[in-house]
């Protein structure tokens, strides 16, 4: 039995180490919040059980201090967790000595410089236990869907998503770069094994500084051999739809104590509408937003307001071939544009995911890569992908912060990974 499963536990005495988080008292009674590792719990302290001289004492324990405490786990149907402990015994460990960060409200950049000590705050504790929970049902998904988890490099020499945001870096006499997607590799991968994800940090040195950009960032990356595209959009809605029940089921308490309405969140379950970027543009046109025209990128408005008018994660599918990368296949049925699209989550978090079906023909990929003034050398191996039994095949990314993000409802990825890398911050 885990003995933190306090609800299992009620009757029981039981003892174990914690962290002073918040306490208030009066004469009589103290009620202390304490953080155990993997949760919270409230501990009741009765100056008549513990003795004048401890309780006293307790009172007075600043916060942070650690603490081992024995208690009798009871039910308490007020606290979220369900439970509580009554505290017969506690012995002290540390005292902390001021602790920074204070249960009144703090400016952003003073707690991003604590993040050391932020990440254990209610909150961020929450906000990280649903982000384990969103890493853990990836690996149970796709395990179920038959695919084996494989590691593509980090420091690599080719630089899929183009060259203007790579982090460069010497390797030896040669140049490297931190990946910016594993892609390519699994692409290999998968005419090996059929189906494979990758689960790793991916690097991206954007001068962007919005609330969805980190440079450092984690990247789940499936590739399938002998799918098309509309077989990898069938698999991304079954993903992000196992993700969202698994969440809504296992995380109830995480999603209480963050406020989330999960009302929202339950209306994304079930199919995702498709738009091609073509009439994209036109219904944002029709909507009055007059920067926009076909061939250029979306920015973050005009994502939010597709993704509101489904209310729903939406599928933008057939981009321009000019402003996506070599490896994406043409539709021979809409010229000019790519098999490829971008989920976009709603409530405003952006596109969580982008995918496509890789070019499969060896000429096609040459002329691409060339017409791109890319480095031949570089991709020779990419290309001989072709030259072996090319199948049909095609993948996607999902980034990790994104869409804890968007299923945790906060605003900014930067709470979203413990140490989050950000334009202006590489401490703590
Ligand atoms: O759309 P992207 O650039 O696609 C790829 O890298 C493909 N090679 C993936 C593949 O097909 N295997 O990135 C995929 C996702 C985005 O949809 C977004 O969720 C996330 O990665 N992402 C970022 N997240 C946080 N900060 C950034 N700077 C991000 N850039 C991309
Ligand atoms: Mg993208």
């Amino acid at each position: 039995m885990n003995k933190y499963n306090f609800k299992e536990q009620v009757g029981n005495e039981i003892s174990f180490g914690a962290w002073i988080s918040n306490k208030r008292s009066s004469g009589k009674i103290a009620f202390l919040k304490l953080r155990y590792g993997k949760g919270f719990i409230q501990a009741v302290a009765i100056k008549e059980k513990l003795g004048e001289e401890k309780y006293n004492k307790l009172r007075h324990l600043p916060q942070e201090t650690s603490i081992n405490v024995k208690g009798i786990i009871k039910e308490n149907i007020r606290e979220a967790s369900g439970v509580e402990l009554e505290l017969i015994d506690y012995e002290v460990i540390n005292i902390s000595t001021d602790y920074p960060i204070t249960p009144k409200e703090h400016g952003v950049e003073f707690l991003a410089d604590n993040r050391h000590l932020w990440i254990r705050s209610e909150k961020q504790h929450a906000i990280l236990t649903i982000r384990n929970q969103i890493i853990k049902s990836t690996y149970d998904f796709f395990e179920n869907e038959g695919f084996l988890k494989l590691d593509p490099p980090i420091l690599t020499s080719s630089a899929p998503e183009g060259t203007t945001e790579l982090f460069h870096t010497k390797y030896f006499d040669e140049e490297a770069f931190l990946s910016q997607s594993g892609q390519l590799y699994m692409e290999a991968c998968a005419m090996s094994f059929g189906k494979v994800f990758s689960f790793g940090p991916t690097f991206r040195a954007e001068k962007s500084k919005t609330r969805r950009h980190l440079i450092e960032f984690w990247m789940i990356e499936p590739e399938m051999a002998f799918y098309n595209h509309d077989d990898s959009m069938k698999l991304q809605e079954k993903y992000v739809n196992y993700l969202l029940e698994e969440v809504l089921e296992k995380n109830k308490l995480q999603l209480n104590i963050l406020g989330r309405d999960i009302e929202p969140l339950k209306k994304c379950l079930g199919e995702f509408p498709r738009i091609k970027y073509k009439d994209a543009v036109e219904l944002l046109k029709k909507n009055g937003f007059e920067d926009i025209e076909y061939g250029k990128d979306f920015g973050s408005p005009h994502e939010t307001f597709i993704a509101n008018h489904y209310n729903k994660p939406v599928f933008i599918t057939n981009w321009p071939k000019d402003i996506k990368p070599f490896y994406m296949k043409e539709d021979i049925n809409d010229k000019n544009t790519v098999l490829c699209a971008d989920l976009i989550a709603p409530e405003g978090y952006g596109e969580i995911i982008g995918g496509s079906q890789r070019e499969d023909d060896y000429n096609i990929l040459l002329s691409n890569i060339k017409n791109n003034n890319l480095n031949l050398d570089e991709y020779k191996w990419y290309l001989e992908l072709r030259k072996y039994g090319s199948v049909e095949h095609s993948g996607f990314g999902l980034g990790l912060e994104r869409t804890v993000a968007w299923i945790t409802g906060n605003g900014h990825v930067r709470e979203t990974i413990p140490f989050p890398r950000l334009l202006n911050r590489l401490k703590p």
